[in-house]
């Protein structure tokens, strides 16, 4: 068949990935989706095993830092397009291990930039989008919101990588004339996320009765975004975005992770069938990560009165669909927590 796009998505077998390629391949049957993903800790091709086979899907395993590798990827499939994911995205492991975030987030997507450049004679078409995070624009006082206008302020190395890519993108639309797009989004949750992020971690931790460490005194405030409504926003800039344009994506949905905690718990303790409270009696508060961004907050409203995109529910709703959806699948909660995940938790929460 010969289809009307081939689009390289890298990184999607992580969290968000998944739900991208898995939205792609199933409604746009005349694209070839490419998802090349190193299959690091945080991804999983479980996470794809129902569009596995699908004559408009191809799996690569390979490396964004491997330059040669790149290269004859893009040789071998002339993308149309790429959509950009690929990353280290754990704030925590950052502050462990900063190199490879340096090398994967800075340097992958330099990798990246360079294949679109030199394939791309003719860029009639073409269009390179960088997923970013809100993250970049640092941290909020009590009020306020995050506008494609504010100025990056990273505090973590995690953010200080992800900001500097977004740098490097914007310098190659600026400089070679490189069609880019960029977004920023805020916290993403909903099935198939690495039970290192707080909502699986507490809802794991919750199922073994551990201890769900809250860090500091757990008023520190996130925006959360249902992981799909995330993956249909993509769609929609990669087709509809102005290209060298920058859209905020978030899901106007602030809570304080505490008021979070206690929601899951309380959600948790009706589907385990536990009495009320149970669950809050596990939280306990925890040394606070360094340098933790007080507040996140996404102005939406580019995306909104550009490209009429809108989440699609609230947290209140996610937050119980995650919670179903873990208790569906504990085998494969059960596969990913084994093995490398012990010693993780060891390290960055002394008990194993
Ligand atoms: P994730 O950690 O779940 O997945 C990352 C994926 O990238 C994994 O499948 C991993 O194997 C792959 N990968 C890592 N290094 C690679 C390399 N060198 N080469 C090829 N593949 C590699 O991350 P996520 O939460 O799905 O985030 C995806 C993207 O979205 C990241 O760029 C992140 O910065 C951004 N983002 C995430 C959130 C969020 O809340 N999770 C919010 C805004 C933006
Ligand atoms: O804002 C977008 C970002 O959201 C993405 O760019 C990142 O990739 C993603 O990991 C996420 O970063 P956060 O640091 O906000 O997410 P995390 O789930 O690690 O933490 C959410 C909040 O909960 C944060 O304030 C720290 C706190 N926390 C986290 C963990 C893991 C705890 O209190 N206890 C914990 O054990």
């Amino acid at each position: 068949m010969a289809f009307q796009q081939t689009i390289l998505i890298t990184g999607g077998a992580g969290f968000i990935g998944s739900h991208l390629v898995r939205l792609m391949v199933n409604s746009h049957p005349d694209y070839h989706i490419v998802n090349l993903d190193k299959l690091t800790y945080a991804g999983n091709l479980e996470n794809l095993k129902d569009i596995e086979g699908r004559p408009n899907y191809t799996f690569v395993k390979g490396d964004i830092t491997n330059e040669a590798q790149m290269q004859q990827l893009f040789a071998a499939f002339q993308f149309d397009g790429v959509i950009h994911l690929a990353a280290e995205s754990h704030v925590d492991r950052s502050i462990s291990n900063p190199m490879s975030f340096i090398e994967t987030n800075i340097v992958g997507t330099v990798v990246l930039l360079n294949a679109a450049r030199y394939h791309w004679k003719d860029t009639t078409g073409k269009r390179f989008y960088h997923i970013s995070t809100d993250e970049v624009y640092g941290s909020l006082g009590d009020t306020g919101f995050f506008t494609e206008e504010t100025a990056y302020d990273p505090r973590s190395p995690y953010s200080a990588s992800k900001a500097s890519s977004d740098h490097l993108v914007r310098a190659y639309y600026h400089t070679y004339g490189l069609p880019v797009a960029l977004s920023n989004c805020s916290n993403n949750y909903g099935p198939y996320q690495f039970p290192e992020k707080l909502i699986p971690l507490m809802i794991n931790n919750i199922r073994h009765n551990k201890p769900l460490p809250v860090y500091g005194d757990g008023l520190y405030t996130r925006d959360w975004l249902w992981v799909e409504d995330h993956a249909a926003a993509i769609d929609l800039i990669y087709h509809k975005g102005r290209v060298g344009e920058t859209y905020n994506i978030g899901g106007n949905n602030e809570w304080k992770n505490i008021d979070l905690v206690h929601q899951l718990c309380d959600i948790m303790d009706g589907l385990l069938g536990r009495q009320a409270g149970v669950s809050r009696s596990l939280i306990s508060f925890v040394k606070d990560r360094p340098g933790h961004d007080r507040r996140y907050a996404i102005d939406a409203s580019k995306i909104r009165r550009e490209l009429g995109w809108e989440p699609s529910i609230r947290a209140a709703e996610g937050l119980r669909r995650t919670a179903e959806w873990y208790l569906e699948n504990t085998e494969w909660l059960e596969r990913v927590t084994s093995g490398a995940y012990q010693q993780y938790y060891e390290h960055q929460y002394g008990e194993g």
